[in-house]
């Protein structure tokens, strides 16, 4: 299959994209590279895709690539299928929020399914920046729903988030529960996202799948800003002190799939046969903000500094039932923390300098 995925150059685009790759589909990517966080890492997981396809790379050398890719080869043994040919990645750098860019995009390629993942993403950026975050999440999603029913897409799956279900720490949220309270514009852009979808499945017959990721997404090569673990794994190698400040502290719970749990969960959405379905993607199991720290303490055999400071009333911690997800698609996450924490630390031991002592985590 030929396969357009949006925000290739970003965390889970570009696992998707790999995985993709390797059982043999085609993928075309698009990203724009914003200054969201630094181009350098995009232009990493970019050349990690060139090599998984055989391409020549673009931005680094092999002797920076290989190794990497290496790893990520290893730790995905048994996860995804693998054909002997792998498919093909085609990179196109551009905006979601342009349609002439985009239009161009479909003309060029025969587009079987969408996997929409490019956004502004993370709560506390939408705060500061809401019109971008609408920007591209609301007229950035339509352009690629109007190409996707123009071109008749066989699946378009969309990357929403946990953050449609606003502040529900009280019970584990089910699909069928309210998303019309979101309490961040993140949230608040994915439910417009959300909507869109189901309109242009009701309205043109588009066959959609929503996946509701719930994050933060940990592996290797995590997105690196606003994620807690590449903070603590990037503060303790820097001896630098972190601070906590989730609404219980130490207590704060995160639903965080390992990357290759959640790609499997999107692949299962592409591969289904259901016209339009929302499902949860987490783990159903939230652990403490306190293990989580141990999980990179192990890693490093090392104590990491900490600052418990004032709670953020933004930082919503809800946990998924995934029982739909499940029974629908077969969706059976099982990384062991420890042991997905653990790859991220040794990924991360292995990257250049400009990474591993990144500033603003
Ligand atoms: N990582 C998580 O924990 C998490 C949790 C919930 C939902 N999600 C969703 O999953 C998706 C991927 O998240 P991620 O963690 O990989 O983030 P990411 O920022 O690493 O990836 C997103 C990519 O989209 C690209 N992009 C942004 N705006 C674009 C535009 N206008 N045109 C083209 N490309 C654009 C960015 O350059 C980036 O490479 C997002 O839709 C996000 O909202 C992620």
């Amino acid at each position: 299959m030929n396969i357009l995925v949006t925000g290739a150059a970003g965390f889970i685009g570009s696992y998707i994209s790999r995985a993709l790759i390797w059982r043999g589909d085609s993928v075309i990517g698009i990203d724009n590279f914003n200054d969201y966080y630094p181009r350098n890492c995009k232009e990493f997981n970019v050349d990690l895709l060139n090599a998984t396809a055989n391409n020549n790379l673009l931005y680094y050398s092999k002797d920076l690539i290989n190794p990497v890719y290496t790893a990520l080869d290893n730790f995905a043994q048994n996860v995804y299928k693998k054909s002997e040919n792998p498919g093909s990645f085609k990179f196109y750098e551009g905006d979601i929020v342009d349609y002439e860019f985009l239009s161009k995009v479909y003309s060029e390629n025969k587009i079987d399914a969408v996997i929409h993942m490019a956004a502004m993403a993370g709560v506390p950026y939408s705060t500061k920046m809401p019109r971008l975050y609408t920007k591209v999440n609301v007229d950035g999603t339509v352009n690629l729903l109007n190409l996707s029913k123009d071109n008749g897409i066989s699946k378009f799956v969309f990357a929403s988030s946990s953050s449609v279900y606003g502040d529900r720490e009280d019970k584990k949220v089910t699909e069928e529960d309210d998303v019309s309270k979101a309490v961040s514009v993140y949230g608040a852009s994915k439910v417009a996202g959300e909507v869109l979808c189901h309109a242009f499945h009701v309205i043109y017959g588009l066959p959609v799948v929503i996946d509701r990721i719930f994050g933060p997404i940990y592996g290797p090569l995590q997105r690196p800003y606003g994620m807690f673990h590449q903070r603590a794994i990037n503060y303790l190698y820097n001896k630098k002190t972190i601070q906590i400040y989730g609404k219980k502290g130490l207590e704060t719970a995160k639903d965080s799939t390992y990357i290759d749990d959640q790609v499997k969960g999107i692949l299962a959405c592409l591969d289904c046969n259901y016209d339009f379905e929302v499902f949860n993607i987490g783990t159903s199991d939230p652990k403490p903000i306190k293990i989580w720290i141990d999980t990179v303490e192990k890693a490093f055999d090392e104590k990491l500094k900490l600052e418990i400071i004032d709670v953020d009333k933004a930082d919503v911690a809800s946990s998924a039932d995934i029982s739909k997800a499940k029974k629908m698609l077969n969706y059976d996450p099982h990384t062991d923390m420890y042991v997905g924490v653990k790859r991220q630390v040794d990924v991360f031991k292995m990257m250049p300098d400009w990474y591993k002592t990144m500033e603003k985590v």
